[in-house]
């Protein structure tokens, strides 16, 4: 038999027992039961000690997590009791006050100043005890004159005690507040720029478009939101389905702006200037990018036509001077010729080759004259001129030359007002014209020629350069080949022609461009391949009466006497001027310059009966010197050459009225006649 338990051991040999031996076999198995329940207490009783051993260790640990937690929070615990009265503080920085002053162990948490976190708490605290549920609430104090802000939560516990945690939320709520202020005025410039700003995805779908977006472009934002960009506006070549966004031409970032011509939803083609930023999200990767972009069409417009304008202004300088140049090698040219054929008899050698030479001269003379019409610097005999009476003279002319193919058809304004213009320019810029618009019409058309008296008013769809007012329109209309706008940019340089090899040289329009100009007219373009072509040429309306008509200018020579008194510094100029005069039988002072010239003539004995001077002289200008001329020999008559009007153009190209400017190249027969003229003439 088994030992039994000790206790019951004990008691038994309390009782006088050594041995169940001793007892009766029934006593014996109660024993053994008892000693079971003695041995199976044994059991329990160790399990128990070994599991509160168990509990005490993991209550000790979860209570250092506790404490660790609770001193590394940032947050602040107060336990409060049901009451309110703050039992005890945990956690939150010490530098940190959480609560406002006043609040320590012992005081009632809702009755801390101010009483706004006061009456919070009061309020929190009675919510809490009622649904027993945790409560939020924000509040905030100054704290040494910094503005703090708290977030706290209340938690019921099991003995009616509340637990507050509390977060000092100061910097947050600084950040959400700064947010949402910038984010304020992010939208206040967004929706108020004047630049048209757009967000788009990578797949360069509209994110945003703002009030301007929708001024440039014409699409409402509703309309865009999650459309790609190139239905929108984009023309196909800066942005096509599907190209990958980061190699898209249009995503140029940088400081530089990218123009490109994009489109309206009106389909009218706009160049705006664009400023693109790539927006990355945190880790670097693009997500879209963000874009501001104006509507320069205007200044491009402008920037052109500035650019147009003083190209041709630097041409017609450079053409003036050469036409200068030209101007004085021909008079030298045509005049030796003339001075060398007076000295021959008809059919005699060398004759023929001579009258080659100045008809050559001649034709160069031609050009040389277009070039100074174009260069607005030619002399012009402008006056008060029915432009009527030039359609109809240059009509009668050109009627048989234009062909049977074309049919012109002209149309008079009764009525028509007046202009002021040189008649023989004017005709020469019709005649251009006509022949143009017959060249345009290879295979016959209609040419028409029209008048008109017109008012210009702002409203005009012209280019604005163009000054309202009354004017008279010279329309020449065909319905030829017409221009390309690429051909129109310089149909009025000079040189610049698309017609073959000695068939144009390209002087024509930009003749007539000159003359237009000089007479403070307009000349307008328009034209459509293939479909015709019209020039409006505007001349200011003038409502002056006619001016006495001009001196004519009698022809031929005549056997002169006098003595003239010449300025001219031109060596060789001066040479056959001086030549041509002798053989007519004048006597002739030659002069280089002003300075020269008064010198000469204060040392000359006898009469000087003219002066016949160069307009441009180095120095003193002929007009100068004819005034100091008149105050040394008061009855002398003046005769100027020119060639060149730059003097006559700062004054617009209108000499004094009874100027009379003899136009080089000078031919001796010319010469000679107009100064027999002013010498047998009045003053
Ligand atoms: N009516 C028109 N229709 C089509 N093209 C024209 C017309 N008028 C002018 N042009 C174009 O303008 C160019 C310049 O004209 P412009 O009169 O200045 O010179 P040109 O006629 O070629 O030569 P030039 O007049 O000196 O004999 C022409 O070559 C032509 O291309
Ligand atoms: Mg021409």
């Amino acid at each position: 038999m088994r030992e039994l338990h000790s206790l019951l051991r004990r008691q038994l040999k309390k009782c006088g027992l050594t041995s169940l031996d001793e007892l009766p076999p029934a006593w014996r198995a109660l024993l053994a039961a008892v000693d079971d329940a003695y041995r199976q207490s044994d059991v329990d009783r160790r399990m128990l000690e070994r599991s509160l051993d168990l509990s005490s260790e993991e209550l000790l640990a979860a209570n250092d997590d506790m404490r660790a937690l609770f001193d590394a929070s940032p947050d602040l615990f107060v336990r409060l009791a049901a009451d309110g009265t703050i039992l005890d503080y945990r956690g939150g920085s010490s530098a940190v006050s959480f609560l406002p002053g006043g609040a320590a162990v012992g005081t009632r948490i809702q009755e801390v100043a101010p009483e706004s976190v006061g009456a919070r708490f009061r309020e929190a605290i009675a919510r809490v005890r009622r649904d027993d549920a945790t409560v939020e609430i924000e509040y905030g104090f100054a704290d040494g004159g910094r503005q703090r802000r708290f977030e706290a939560r209340l938690l019921p516990l099991r003995n009616r005690q509340i637990m507050v945690i509390v977060r000092d939320i100061t910097e947050a709520h600084r950040a959400a507040e700064a947010l949402r202020r910038s984010e304020q005025r992010r939208r206040l410039h967004f929706q108020q720029t004047p630049l048209a700003a757009i967000e788009w995805n990578v797949d360069f779908q509209v994110v945003e478009w703002n009030p301007a977006a929708e001024r440039i472009f014409g699409y409402r934002r509703e309309e865009t939101l999650g459309r790609h960009a190139w239905e929108l506006i984009m023309p196909p070549a800066t942005c096509t389905p599907g190209t990958d966004f980061a190699r898209n031409p249009m995503v140029q970032t940088g400081d530089n702006p990218i123009t490109v011509e994009n489109r309206t939803k009106s389909g009218q083609r706009i160049v705006c200037e664009w400023y693109n930023t790539l927006l990355v999200d945190g880790a670097g990767a693009v997500v879209g990018m963000a874009s501001l972009a104006h509507d320069v069409s205007e200044r491009t417009r402008l920037k052109e036509r500035l650019e147009q304008a003083q190209r041709m202004e630097a041409i017609g300088r450079l053409a003036g001077g050469i036409a200068h140049d030209f101007n004085n090698l021909l008079t030298t040219i045509i005049g030796a010729c003339d001075l060398g054929l007076a000295r021959l008899e008809r059919g005699m050698p060398l004759a023929d080759e001579l009258h080659d030479v100045r008809r050559a001269g001649e034709r160069a003379a031609d050009l040389v004259k277009q070039l100074l019409a174009f260069s607005r610097q030619q002399v012009l005999e402008p006056k008060i001129m029915d432009l009527n009476q030039v359609v109809a003279e240059v009509e009668k002319m050109l009627s048989r030359l234009i062909g049977e193919d074309v049919e012109l058809v002209t149309r008079r304004a009764a009525s028509l007002g007046r202009i002021r213009a040189d008649p023989g320019q004017i005709e020469q810029v019709l005649v251009n014209l006509m022949v143009n618009a017959r060249d345009a019409m290879p295979d016959g058309g209609r040419l028409s020629i029209e008048t008109a008296n017109v008012e210009l008013t702002a409203a005009d769809e012209l280019p604005d350069y163009v000054q309202p007012g009354s004017y008279v329109r010279l329309r020449v209309a065909d319905t030829g080949v017409g221009i390309d706008d690429e051909t129109r940019k310089h149909i009025f340089e000079p040189f610049f022609t698309t017609k073959e090899k000695g068939k144009g040289t390209g002087l024509g329009l930009a003749m007539a461009y000159g003359i237009v100009k000089q007479s403070e007219g307009y000349i307008l373009v328009d034209s459509e391949p293939g479909r015709g072509t019209t020039f409006d040429l505007y001349f200011p309306r003038r409502y002056e009466e006619q001016p006495e008509s001009d001196a004519t200018r009698p022809e031929g020579t005549q056997e002169g006497r006098g003595t003239v008194l010449l300025v001219e510094d031109d060596d060789a100029v001066r040479d056959v001027v001086t030549r041509s005069l002798e053989i007519s039988g004048y006597t002739v002072l030659p002069a280089a310059d002003a300075e020269k010239a008064l010198e000469l003539a204060g040392r000359h004995a006898g009469a000087v009966d003219l002066l016949l001077t160069d307009w441009m002289l180095p120095g003193m200008k002929g007009d100068q010197l004819a005034r100091a001329m008149r105050r040394q020999r008061p009855g002398i008559k003046v005769l100027f050459m020119s060639g060149y009007a730059e003097d006559a153009y700062a004054r617009k190209g209108v000499l004094e009225p009874g100027t009379v400017v003899l136009k080089k190249p000078i031919t001796p027969s010319v010469l000679t006649s107009t100064v027999h003229q002013a010498l047998s003439g009045g003053p």
